[in-house]
């Protein structure tokens, strides 16, 4: 049976995916450097699933060790989240960020020309709408602008996947364009594991429940937003996860190039993630008004009628689930995996 190559597949929404490809029946290998992962996040997948599955601890940058994963399996498409994907660090590390985003992409595209696969499925990001478009955003729109090198990975891997379909029509790619994924398996194994003190808003908050630190700092409560904070498009990693079921099927079927949202459609403000937290761990959170943070927008989220009409799939879970499920990780995993 052919294989599903998952890239970074030890990751945060790597490893959710694995899950949902085994319980699917789907065969896969897992390639990951654990750069930004543990080896026990495998482990879990494992323990979920009751499912086996070959893994290879590789550098994508490695183009001989990317090669040998295709000679040693029969893949047929693959799933690539690999990638540095802290914003302000980006902004420190330029170099580091686009040598290994871009240049790790091309060398799995250079892997997969020599070996044949020509479908995939690659994790991009609302980011690439920048700045200047309206919500809610459209696939359609323009995306030629960002606001860090990180974004701009992004921006110039779905160039790159789109440039590659037009040099050869036997290519399949499907752009997904991630909201603000949150939450974790409803079986509390596996989950978001920052590393150092996180900078984003959910897994923030868990350290604020956990005790670890001290109060959430909200960036800004003057946007015009129902209640001044800023508003995201949170979507449960579980539903993005299978998400990337939907896209991978519609890429075995059909050839092309196609940018998809993966949001849920609806808004939350910073004091709704709070407060919806403070339900599912059962206690009030200390926080505390800072101004706003630099390249921040007032409001983020996903028009989603492609993902329906294209992919037939559309989230399911709501912010009281992201925040139950996201909790029930961090309380079962204190210091994470
Ligand atoms: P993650 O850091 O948890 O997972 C990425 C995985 O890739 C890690 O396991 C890391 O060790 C691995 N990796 C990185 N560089 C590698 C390399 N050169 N070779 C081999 N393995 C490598 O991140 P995540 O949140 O699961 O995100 C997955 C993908 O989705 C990333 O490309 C990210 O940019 C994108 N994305 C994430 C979000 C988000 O909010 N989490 C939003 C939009 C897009
Ligand atoms: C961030 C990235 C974005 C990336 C996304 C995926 C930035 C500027 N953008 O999006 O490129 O694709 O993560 O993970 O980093 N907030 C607080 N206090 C905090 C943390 C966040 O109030 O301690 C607020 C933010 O101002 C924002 C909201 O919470 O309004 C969500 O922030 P965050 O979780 O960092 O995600 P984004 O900024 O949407």
């Amino acid at each position: 049976m052919s294989k599903i190559l998952v890239t970074g597949g030890a990751g945060f929404i790597g490893s959710h995916t694995c899950v949902e490809l085994l319980e699917a029946g789907h065969e896969i290998v897992i390639l990951d450097n654990f750069s930004n992962s543990k080896p026990e996040a495998l482990n879990r997948i494992k323990k979920i699933t009751g499912k086996d599955f070959k893994f290879y601890e590789a550098d994508l940058l490695n183009l001989s060790d990317v090669e040998k994963v295709f000679k040693e399996n029969d893949i047929s498409a693959v799933i690539h989240f690999a990638g540095l994907k802290a914003v302000g660090e980006s902004v420190q590390k330029p170099v580091e960020y686009y040598h290994n985003n871009i240049t790790g992409t091309l060398m799995l595209i250079q892997a997969m020309r020599k070996y044949n696969c020509k479908k995939i499925v690659f994790s991009s990001s609302a980011t690439v709408y920048g700045v200047n478009n309206p919500v809610p955003y459209v696939e359609t729109m323009p995306t030629n602008s960002s606001t860090n090198p990180y974004g701009y990975t992004k921006v110039m891997i779905e160039q790159i996947l789109k440039d590659v379909y037009v040099s050869d029509n036997n290519w399949s790619v499907v752009l997904l364009r991630y909201f603000n994924p949150i939450g974790a398996h409803k079986s509390g194994l596996i989950g978001e594991d920052p590393n150092g003190i996180p900078n984003n808003l959910f897994p923030y908050i868990a350290q604020v429940a956990t005790g670890k630190l001290e109060a959430l700092g909200v960036f800004g409560n003057d946007y015009d937003t129902p209640d001044g904070t800023g508003v995201r498009d949170y979507i449960h990693v579980v539903d993005l996860a299978t998400g990337h079921l939907n896209a991978l099927n519609y890429a075995l079927e059909h050839n092309g190039v196609e940018a998809v949202n993966l949001g849920t459609g609806k808004g939350s403000s910073v004091m709704d993630v709070l407060h919806a937290f403070e339900k599912a761990c059962g206690k009030e959170l200390p926080y505390v008004i800072k101004p706003r943070r630099a390249g921040d927008i007032a409001t983020c989220y996903a028009d989603t009628h492609k993902a329906k009409e294209l992919l037939g799939w559309e989230a399911k879970y709501q912010l009281d689930e992201m925040a139950a499920d996201g909790w029930n990780f961090t309380k079962n995993n204190p210091n994470g995996l």
